[in-house]
């Protein structure tokens, strides 16, 4: 018996215009871009103008595949989208999505997994995919991080950036694509990294407000801990598994939130800083964002190839964790 596996045939990806600076944050809170760029590695980030909703990021990430993958949209029969920065509570963003293309019978929803985002969306996707029931998914992953951002917390507003990213999955014959991954949530990690405002435990209301509940609220501190524990945790465990090192990694992209984090990572699976993607300094921490934005990132510098081995991995709000490992294939 044959296996269905699932590859990315291709990718788009979108950030907004607008470029917020290290030197536009020194003017809005007291820190300095020699802070910023030593302790998180940002030079600036992309915002969204006010009215640009993560829907409208998502589109223009999916247009920009077609560009270089032009297909027909009404083959798409699924839309995941991992987002913690929804257009609204409902309906989900996929609905969105799927309106603004206007693509007809398909079916979608969002996932919510924070910074891990895309990786929970995509294995998803590819589990849609395997199930040989699905031949084409969109899996994307957007995230208007300013919208939710206190420009006045200096710990948090020089962190953020908004963007998006979209592959499309197909189905492919064993040893192709995607080879496994590896998840795990871990709800103790709310207390540090959340937006309190807003949902069934405490609706908007003029004191949510004052409070600055509908805010990011972040404990810094905790979360690097946690991040850099686990990522390394999720990439040696999906590696272990399938019998593999770094050494046989050809690319590892992990999710943009601190410079620091990345590199202790690579280092602890002994990877060399030249397969390590890092475009945190352009982009900040565009949250599910990251990792397709990091993709792009990899073709153009020429680090991730047909038929290279890619690692992906991801920890955020939740706490949310996951490595994916697959062969690319385009
Ligand atoms: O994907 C999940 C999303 N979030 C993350 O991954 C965040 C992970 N955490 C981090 O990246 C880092 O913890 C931060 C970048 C948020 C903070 O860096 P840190 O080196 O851990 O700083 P800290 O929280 O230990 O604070 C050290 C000092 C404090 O001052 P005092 O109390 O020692 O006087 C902070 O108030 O740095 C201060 N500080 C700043 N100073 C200048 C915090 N933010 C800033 C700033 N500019 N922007």
């Amino acid at each position: 018996m044959t296996t269905t596996r699932a590859k990315i045939t291709a990718l788009g990806t979108y950030v907004p215009p607008r470029v917020l600076s290290n030197a536009d944050l020194e003017k809005m809170v007291d820190t300095t871009s020699e802070w910023i760029l030593e302790r998180v590695g940002i030079r600036e980030r992309h915002i969204a103008d006010k009215g640009v909703a993560a829907s409208d990021l998502a589109v223009a990430a999916v247009k920009n595949l077609l560009e270089s993958h032009p297909f027909d949209l009404q083959e798409v029969d699924l839309i995941v989208v991992g987002t913690v920065t929804p257009d609204m509570m409902y309906p989900s963003t996929a609905c969105l999505v799927q309106h603004k293309l206007g693509i007809q019978n398909t079916w979608g929803f969002d996932v919510s997994a924070g910074c891990s985002g895309f990786v929970y969306a995509l294995n998803t996707g590819v589990k849609f995919v395997e199930s040989g029931q699905y031949k084409k998914v969109l899996v994307i992953g957007s995230d208007v991080n300013s919208s939710m951002t206190d420009y006045t917390d200096r710990a948090v507003c020089i962190i953020f950036g908004d963007g998006a990213g979209a592959v499309l999955l197909e189905p492919c014959a064993d040893g192709e694509g995607v080879i496994d991954h590896v998840a795990q949530v871990e709800g103790m990690g709310g207390q540090y990294l959340f937006m309190p405002g807003g949902g069934s435990l405490n609706p908007a209301s003029h004191e949510t407000v004052d409070q600055k509940m509908h805010y990011i609220h972040q404990d810094g501190k905790n979360v690097f801990k946690y991040a850099v524990k686990k990522m390394a945790e999720m990439t040696e465990r999906v590696l272990e598994r399938n019998k593999l090192t770094g050494k046989d990694v050809d690319c590892f992209i992990a999710h943009q939130a601190n410079r620091r984090i990345i590199t202790a990572t690579a280092d602890r699976l002994g990877m060399p800083l030249e397969k390590v993607i890092i475009n945190i300094d352009r982009f900040g921490n565009t949250t599910a964002g990251t990792i397709p934005i990091a993709m792009r990132t990899a073709i153009d510098e020429g680090k991730l190839r047909k038929g290279d081995m890619l690692l992906i991995a991801a920890v955020g709000a939740g706490f949310t964790s996951g490595a994916t490992l697959m062969r690319w294939e385009f």
